[in-house]
């Protein structure tokens, strides 16, 4: 018997900088290539963000998604943002955001869990709606990754773009629509394999920091490939059997957008073909916790996903941390 939904999405919205970056502008500065890019990970293009704040990204993807819920910013009573790239330290780039949308009577915090920060920003807001403490939680995932990624790198440069994505999460209505199962994990001991060095309390940012290049994202790729592909087959099988639902009843699987070899090798080891997995990392690249909602938005207005539609998202990222979700939308 499948799972009973508490809180479901009412409306989503994504947001991505105007600048468009082609693979072939990285071939004028870079020793690389548009073509080992496609091969290796299925990027032909990203946006990387110009004047436009983490701030800007989450306010045009937020007051999307409040339109689609038909909710005012009053309405919000808890603003979640998954980030690692906030537009500053402190305060939370939540705080900014709720001020620029005026939801006075919203509580707002930022989470830190890399890439599957959306998913774990959507499990907080589940629990608080099944715990009675709010109604409408605003649940954004959201990343300005360019400004910490060394663009001298070519081994991190070419993968990561910017962008964000918004949903408004409230009460499951009984029709069935709406979360069916979480799964979440993490494991600090390969912490070092995906990283910023300095820049945090251990390190503070300094002279020698800047010198050394030390306050960007750092990544062994292959390691982390390998990782990706166990932990994010794991988590889908976990969160099928969680909500009481087979892979083949999947209408859409929408993976984090890391790599296309990564996301093949995940939709392999479900036993779900190519026609049903959203892929999108070649118009947007790695947006880390944005990656889910952008993919969701496209397959929503490409009429992929329906109302009634059965759709496993699956995520890994910086942590390591990891996480899965079964919905009906
Ligand atoms: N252009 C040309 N050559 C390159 C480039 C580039 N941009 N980058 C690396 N190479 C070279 C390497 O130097 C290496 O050369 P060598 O064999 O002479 O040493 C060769 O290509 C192969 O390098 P690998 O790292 O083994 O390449 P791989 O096939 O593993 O692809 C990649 C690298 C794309 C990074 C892949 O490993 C990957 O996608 N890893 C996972 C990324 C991920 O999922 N991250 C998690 C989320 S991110 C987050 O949480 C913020």
């Amino acid at each position: 018997m499948s799972a009973t939904p508490i809180a479901t999405i009412t409306g989503l919205g994504t947001a991505v900088p105007a600048r468009l970056v082609t693979n072939a502008d990285f071939e004028k500065y870079l020793d690389t290539s548009d073509q080992w890019i496609v091969e290796r990970t299925g990027i032909r293009q990203r946006y990387i963000a110009g004047p436009e704040t983490l701030t800007d990204l989450c306010e045009t993807a937020s007051r999307i998604a409040m339109a689609g819920a038909h909710i005012t910013p009053e309405q919000l009573d808890t603003i979640v943002l998954g980030t690692i790239s906030p537009d500053r330290r402190l305060p939370a780039t939540a705080c900014e955001l709720q001020a620029r949308l005026g939801a006075v009577n919203a509580a707002a915090f930022d989470i830190a869990a890399a890439c599957p920060g959306w998913l774990f920003a959507l499990a907080i807001g589940e629990g608080l709606i099944a715990s009675g403490r709010a109604q409408n939680v605003l649940a954004l995932g959201a990343e300005k990754l360019s400004s910490v990624t060394d663009t001298t790198d070519r081994s991190t440069a070419v993968l990561f773009g910017d962008g964000a994505g918004a949903c408004v999460l409230s009460p499951a209505t009984g029709d069935g629509r709406g979360i069916l199962s979480i799964v979440l994990g993490s494991d600090g001991n390969l912490a070092d394999l995906l990283y910023i060095p300095a820049g945090g309390s251990t390190e503070p940012i300094s002279e020698k920091v800047v010198r050394e290049r030390t306050h960007y994202i750092r990544m062994a790729g292959r390691e982390v490939f390998k990782a990706a592909v166990l932990a994010m087959a794991k988590a889908c099988d976990e969160a099928l059997e969680k909500a009481g639902v087979r892979a083949e009843d999947i209408d859409l699987m929408v993976p984090h957008q890391a790599n296309l070899r990564i996301i093949e090798a995940t939709a392999k080891h479900a036993g779900l073909p190519m026609s049903k997995v959203m892929v999108n990392v070649d118009r947007y690249g790695n947006t880390s916790a944005a990656s889910i909602p952008l993919a969701l938005a496209q397959a929503v207005d490409e009429g992929r996903i329906r109302p009634g539609s059965l759709l496993l998202l699956v995520t890994f990222g910086a942590g390591f941390t990891w996480g899965s979700v079964v919905m009906r939308w």
